[in-house]
C-alpha cells in the first residue's frame, strides 16, 4: 500500500476539498479541546476589548486535528480577513515582503508547515511580528542602504506537526501556544454525528460509535471514514448506517476496531518480530517496512504512544506488552529487553 492510499493518513487529500463545509466557522461550533477553546476565547475577547490585533497564536499538534480550522475561527472571531500560507510556499523574503504589505490592521496571516519556513524569510519575519516593520534593502553595492517601512498591526496564526524544528527565536515571538490532542471519544462522536447531519447520512448511535472508535482521535479520519461506510451502506445495505455496517465496511478498509491500519500494524509487527520488541531506531523500522522515517513519525507513532502501544527510549522505539496483546502475540517477559 503506498502512502497516498492510506485511508488513515490524516494529512489532507483531494477528496477532503468537501471538509471546507463541514469546518466550523465560530468557537462555539468547533467541538472537543475545551482547554484551548476557553484559551482563545479570552485571548480574543480581550484584543476586541481593547480594540487590538490579537497577538501572535501557535498551534501544534499531529496533523488532522483541527489547527486549519482553528485559524479561521480565530480569524471570523475577530472579524477580520484572512491571508492563507505555509511554509515552503514562501519561497523567498521577497515573497513574504509582497504578503506582508498587502495586510490590513487586524489581519489575520494563517502559515501552516510554519517549521519549514527557510532562513532568510524568518529572518524579515521577526521584526514584522515583533515591531510591525518590513526593512528593505534599497541598490546594490556600497550605494545600497537600508529603510524601514511600517507594517500595520496583525496577527501571525502559525501551524506546526513539529514544534522542535521551530526555532526558538521564531517559537519566542509567538504570545500565545497551544497544543491540540486528539480527541476523547465523546467529542469523535459529536463530530461523527454533526457530519453524518450535514452531509445527510443516516446513521444511529452504533454506527456513530464505531466510525467515532476507529478514527484515531482524529475528525480529518472521522470524515473520511464516515464518507467511506457510506458508499458501503448505500451499495451493500439500505443506506443506512447501523453499528454492524460500520463494523463490516471498516473492516473490509481493514481499520480495525482501534483504528489502527496496516502500516500501524506492520510498524508494530516489524519491531516484534523482528527486532524482539525492541529497542530498534526510527530509521531502521522505516527501512524494514519501505515508508518514509516522516510519516512514521508525524502519523504513525503519535497515535501508537497515545495508545500505550510504543515506548520511546533513548536506545529506540520500544513495542509494549498492550501492543502484543492487541495483535495477538505472546508476551514473553523472560525474552524482553531489560531498560535501565
Ligand atoms: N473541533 C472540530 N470540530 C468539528 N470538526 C472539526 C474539528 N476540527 C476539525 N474538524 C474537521 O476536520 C477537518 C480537518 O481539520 P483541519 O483541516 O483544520 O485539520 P488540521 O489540524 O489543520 O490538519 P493539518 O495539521 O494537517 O493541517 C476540517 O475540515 C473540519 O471539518
Ligand atoms: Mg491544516
Amino acid at each position: 500500500m503506498t502512502d497516498s492510499s492510506r485511508l488513515l493518513d490524516p494529512e489532507a487529500k483531494p477528496d477532503d476539498r468537501l471538509d471546507a463545509a463541514l469546518r466550523p466557522q465560530r468557537l462555539v461550533d468547533v467541538i472537543g479541546q475545551e482547554q484551548v477553546k476557553e484559551n482563545l476565547a479570552i485571548l480574543i475577547a480581550a484584543a476586541r476589548q481593547r480594540k487590538e490585533a490579537l497577538d501572535h497564536v501557535l498551534f501544534y499538534g499531529p496533523p488532522g486535528l483541527g489547527k486549519t480550522t482553528l485559524a479561521h475561527v480565530v480569524a471570523n472571531e475577530m472579524g477580520v480577513s484572512i491571508k492563507v500560507t505555509s511554509g515552503p510556499a514562501i519561497e523567498r523574503a521577497g515573497d513574504l515582503a509582497a504578503i506582508l504589505t498587502n495586510l490590513r490592521a487586524g489581519d489575520v496571516l494563517f502559515i501552516d508547515e510554519i517549521h519549514r519556513l527557510g532562513k532568510a524569510v524568518e529572518e524579515v519575519l521577526y521584526p514584522a511580528m515583533e515591531d510591525y516593520a518590513l526593512d528593505i534593502v534599497i541598490g546594490k553595492g556600497p550605494s545600497a542602504r537600508s529603510i524601514r517601512l511600517k507594517l500595520p498591526r496583525f496577527t501571525v496564526v502559525g501551524a506546526t506537526t513539529r514544534l522542535a524544528l521551530m526555532t526558538a527565536p521564531l517559537r519566542a515571538r509567538f504570545g500565545a501556544v497551544y497544543r491540540l490532542d486528539y480527541y476523547d471519544l465523546a467529542a469523535m462522536q459529536a463530530i461523527v454525528r454533526r457530519a453524518a447531519a450535514k452531509l445527510n447520512v443516516q446513521a444511529d448511535d452504533g454506527g456513530v460509535e464505531e466510525i467515532a472508535r476507529r478514527s484515531r482521535g482524529t475528525p480529518r479520519v472521522a470524515l473520511r471514514l464516515l464518507r467511506r461506510v457510506r458508499d458501503y451502506a448505500q451499495v451493500r445495505a439500505d443506506g443506512k448506517i447501523t453499528r454492524q455496517v460500520a463494523r463490516q465496511a471498516l473492516d473490509l478498509l481493514q481499520v480495525d476496531p482501534l483504528g489502527l491500519d496496516d502500516v500501524d500494524r506492520r510498524v508494530l509487527k516489524t519491531i516484534i518480530t523482528k527486532y524482539n520488541g525492541g529497542p530498534v531506531g526510527l530509521a531502521t523500522i522505516a527501512a524494514s517496512i519501505s515508508e518514509e522515517p516522516d510519516t512514521i513519525m508525524d502519523v504513525v507513532e503519535p497515535y501508537l504512544l497515545q495508545l500505550g502501544f510504543l515506548d520511546r527510549t533513548p536506545q529506540g522505539r520500544v513495542a509494549t506488552k498492550l501492543a502484543y496483546e492487541h495483535l495477538g502475540i505472546e508476551y514473553n517477559e523472560e525474552s524482553q529487553p531489560r531498560l535501565l
